[in-house]
């Protein structure tokens, strides 16, 4: 990956962000300084993806204790509000709690706690190069893949899951074309999947949403890949809306559907994926685009973010630490249950 952006990080006290609400117009970066504007980063989508969110946070935490000065109070109250700004993406309650331990552990030091973050931050790379390495396996030399939302650079601290697949596979020496949906409501697919690879020099081409079924069925995608906010202890697996639909037609048109994402989006403590929040977002991402309203005035709309896709459907999860497949509710026992 050429290193032309960074999603986010910490300089002079301050956390950076690319703010991904103007992408692909324009390249800004946002500089926040306190918890309560990383909570509002989250949760109007300046920084999104599951992976993201969750160093966000992390760093949210670090300033959180310096505004606190150590009012651990005060401290807590504010990682309540960064637990508050989306309820999907188990990353982001894995971020916060394991910093909430650090400070139980060793108190409430900023300095340290940067540490922490910035670990967690380069940990997210490293799993995401990890995962992309074992992925790239099973993508063929001259294939098509399709991608569903951005599971890219810009969904975590750098690389990606399901692009961090594609990049790896470039980088072996594969030559892949990328198939991205544009994933309606907020086009992620078509403005921020299309925008990273493009920057990279990876072969991708958008697609209309509707598009994806009939070129599965038509033989013209040869695997699926996508990331995932949460994956249940059964195996089922949460990712943007529309991702089921993709799986349904993959099963159909018998291409696999991979999943790419780090551990810390397994939640062994949610026994299904109905047990997964839904986040249910404002209906202006559905009656607007780039403001301009395109429904008639009034008219009622519904907005699920996110989806489950049943376990049934998945061909394998990649992750930092191997593959699941086959039967993937009892390798995540085996390899997990340990660590709860
Ligand atoms: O609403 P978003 O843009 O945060 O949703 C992002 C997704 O659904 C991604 O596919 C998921 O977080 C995996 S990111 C590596």
């Amino acid at each position: 990956m050429k290193d032309s952006f960074k999603t986010l990080f910490w300089q002079d006290n301050k956390l950076v962000m690319l703010d991904q609400r103007i992408l692909p117009y324009e390249e800004k970066y946002l500089t926040l300084s306190t918890a309560r504007e990383v909570a509002d980063a989250i949760k109007t989508m300046v920084v999104r993806g599951a992976p993201a969110i969750g160093v966000a946070a992390a760093f949210g935490v670090v300033l959180a204790a310096m505004e606190a000065n150590g009012n651990t109070a005060k401290l807590m109250a504010s990682c309540d509000i960064l637990a508050a700004a989306r309820p999907t993406a188990v990353n982001l309650f894995w971020a916060i709690n394991h910093m909430k331990d650090v400070i139980e552990a060793h108190g409430a030091d900023a300095s340290m706690l940067r540490a922490e973050a910035q670990r967690i931050l380069d940990e997210d790379i490293a799993a995401c190069r990890k995962m992309g390495s074992y992925g790239a396996e099973y993508i063929p030399d001259n294939s098509t893949v399709l991608t569903h939302c951005n599971a890219g650079a810009l969904a975590t601290a750098g690389w990606g899951t399901a692009l961090g697949v594609f990049r790896s596979a470039v980088a072996a020496g594969k030559n892949i074309r990328v198939l991205a949906d544009e994933t309606r409501p907020r086009l992620q697919g078509g403005k921020l999947t299309a925008w990273e690879l493009q920057k990279d020099g990876i072969d991708v081409t958008v697609i209309s949403d509707n598009a994806a079924a009939s070129l599965m069925r038509m033989g013209q995608v040869d695997a699926v890949v996508v990331g995932s906010d949460r994956i249940a202890a059964n195996g089922d697996v949460c990712n943007k809306i529309g991702t089921y639909s993709v799986a349904l037609a993959a099963k159909a048109a018998n291409v696999p559907f991979y999943v790419a994402a780090p551990v810390s989006t397994i939640d062994m403590n949610c026994p299904t994926g109905d047990d997964i929040p839904i986040e249910e977002r404002e209906a202006e991402e559905v009656t607007h685009i780039n403001g301009v309203q395109i429904l008639p005035s009034g008219v009622p709309v519904r907005n699920p973010a996110f989806d489950v896709t049943p376990a049934a459907l998945v061909t394998a999860i990649f992750t930092e630490i191997g593959v699941f497949k086959d039967n993937i509710a009892k390798a995540l026992k085996e390899a997990l249950v340990r660590d709860l």
